[in-house]
């Protein structure tokens, strides 16, 4: 038998190491390298032979679409692209307290009307998983409890003649391999317990998903070899201090990825939101500098969202630019943007941005939004509020187009908003639902601003 070998495993990226030290040399990451044992047997080519040849096929064949399985939940079954496909694996990775529980306890008591359902939580004991089905009034549904840790026994289930048709594992990080020496949640536990179960998952149809804890990067903890491994990959975020959760997917291999679900956080449990820009939108207040609605898109979906900016004298040698929801480096180059091209001044000022409703957005096409709300946080002169704003700006100055505008523009029509401001390109729309004011680089925004600042009546300023 081949002699098994030590090493040290990154429980951050997954490399290895023949020797121990406080850095982790592939990400830079300190006192992550953990001993592991391993067997040293790694295959030769000699060993491999005598394999059959694979015969290739073409491109063009019969293929069904996979079988989904409605959940009713509706905000999730679009983010797995229609609903679950048996025999899949979902990873879904989220924060502490964030509502991933709650979530997969709705999807068991909704799908165990059509499938059987296995909930294995390796957290919870059996009476805090009833207490919370208790307060989701779910207590009727078929869904099975059990609580567990050991994959030996889960793989025995699932062979037996009482398997579940969609399987639960709340969460991968308390499972555990008896044949490995590490401790449950290292990276090699994770990743063995994880094969192993998608593996007879796969042989057996049945529906895996998987809870998975995050970093506090916010990537799922445990080498990335774990989101390989699986067919779909969804993220859970959302602000603590909000009601919204928003489920992300990130990985789909049967659907579009970047698609989102919104939920609220209630009393009883979470409640799917169907119009999320209503929601985004609905403690906007208006006739305020700085705030700017951006027409945005999350996968497939037209998503309106509120932007608002904070510009004002730092007493600071270095000022501030703090970003929530949005990205910072993307931040600090509209503001030079704005400085060299249309000679603003900004650099002695602390700089703040918010995204209203605990969002994130990744989209360039939130740049112009951004510009509009810092401009009119500058001049003291809100936008209009019946204006949505879409446009990628370059550092030249130029505002590039975005796709799907008309989803963009149709949505905005429908909540109620009657101008736009967009990129010069597209603005040769065929019966534009609304006003579209074309805009071709940042300075024309700027003067834009300005025409509002003459025709409005200044405020009374209130000094303390
Ligand atoms: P939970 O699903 O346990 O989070 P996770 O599994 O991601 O760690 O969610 C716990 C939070 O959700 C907790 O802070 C309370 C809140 N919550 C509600 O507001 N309403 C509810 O009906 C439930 C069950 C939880
Ligand atoms: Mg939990």
């Amino acid at each position: 038998m081949a002699k098994p070998k030590t090493q040290f495993v990154c429980q951050s990226c997954g490399s290895s190491f023949n020797k121990w030290s406080g850095k982790c040399d592939g990400c830079h990451e300190w006192n992550t390298l953990v001993e592991e044992t391993t067997s040293a047997a790694t295959p030769t080519s000699n060993r491999l032979r005598g394999g059959r040849k694979i015969s290739f096929t073409g491109l063009k064949g019969e293929t069904k679409s996979p079988p989904r399985v409605h959940s009713g939940i509706k905000e999730f079954d679009r983010v797995c692209g229609g609903g679950v496909v048996r025999g899949s694996a979902i990873l879904i990775g989220g924060n502490p307290g964030i509502g991933k529980s709650t979530l997969l306890l709705q999807l068991a008591a909704n799908l165990s009307e059509t499938m059987k359902v296995g909930y294995v939580s390796g957290e919870e004991a059996i009476e805090q998983i009833r207490l919370r089905a208790e307060r989701l009034d779910v207590t009727e549904a078929k869904a099975e409890l059990a609580s567990s840790t050991n994959v030996r026994d889960v793989l025995a289930t699932l062979e037996g003649p009482e398997s579940p048709d969609l399987l639960i594992i709340d969460s991968i990080q308390t499972m555990y391999i008896d044949t490995l020496d590490s401790a449950p949640g290292t990276v090699a536990q994770v990743r063995a317990s994880a094969a192993e179960l998608i593996h007879t998952c796969k042989k057996k149809g049945v529906c895996l998903i998987l809870v998975g804890h995050v970093t506090k990067e916010g990537m799922i903890a445990g080498p990335k070899v774990l989101e390989h491994m699986v067919d779909t990959v969804l993220y859970f975020e959302g602000e603590k201090s909000h009601q919204f959760r928003i489920l992300r997917a990130v990985k789909n291999r049967f659907g579009p990825a970047n698609e989102i679900g919104v939920f609220e956080m209630v009393e009883k449990g979470l409640a799917e939101v169907t119009n999320p820009s209503a929601l985004f939108l609905s403690e906007r207040d208006t006739d305020v500098s700085g705030a700017c609605v951006f027409a945005g898109m999350e996968g497939s979906r037209p998503v309106l969202v509120e932007l608002q900016t904070l510009v004002a004298p730092s007493p600071l040698g270095t000022p501030r630019r703090t970003v929530v929801g949005w990205d910072q480096a993307r931040l600090s180059m509209i503001v030079a943007v704005l400085e060299t091209r249309c000679g603003m001044q900004l650099a002695g000022n602390d700089i703040f941005l918010n995204v209203a409703g605990g969002l994130k957005i990744s989209e360039p096409a939130a740049d112009l939004a951004v510009a509009a709300s810092l401009i009119s946080s500058v001049l003291g002169t809100p936008l209009p509020n019946d204006m949505v704003v879409m446009g990628e700006i370059g550092l030249s100055g130029e505002i590039r187009s975005v796709g799907q505008i008309d989803v963009r523009l149709k949505e905005a029509a429908k909540l109620g908003f009657k101008k736009a401001l967009v990129p010069q390109k597209l603005a040769k729309l065929n019966n534009p639902p609304l006003e579209i004011i074309p805009l071709r680089e940042c300075y024309d925004l700027l003067q834009y601003g300005r025409s509002l600042k003459q025709q409005s009546t200044p405020k009374e300023t209130l000094i303390a």
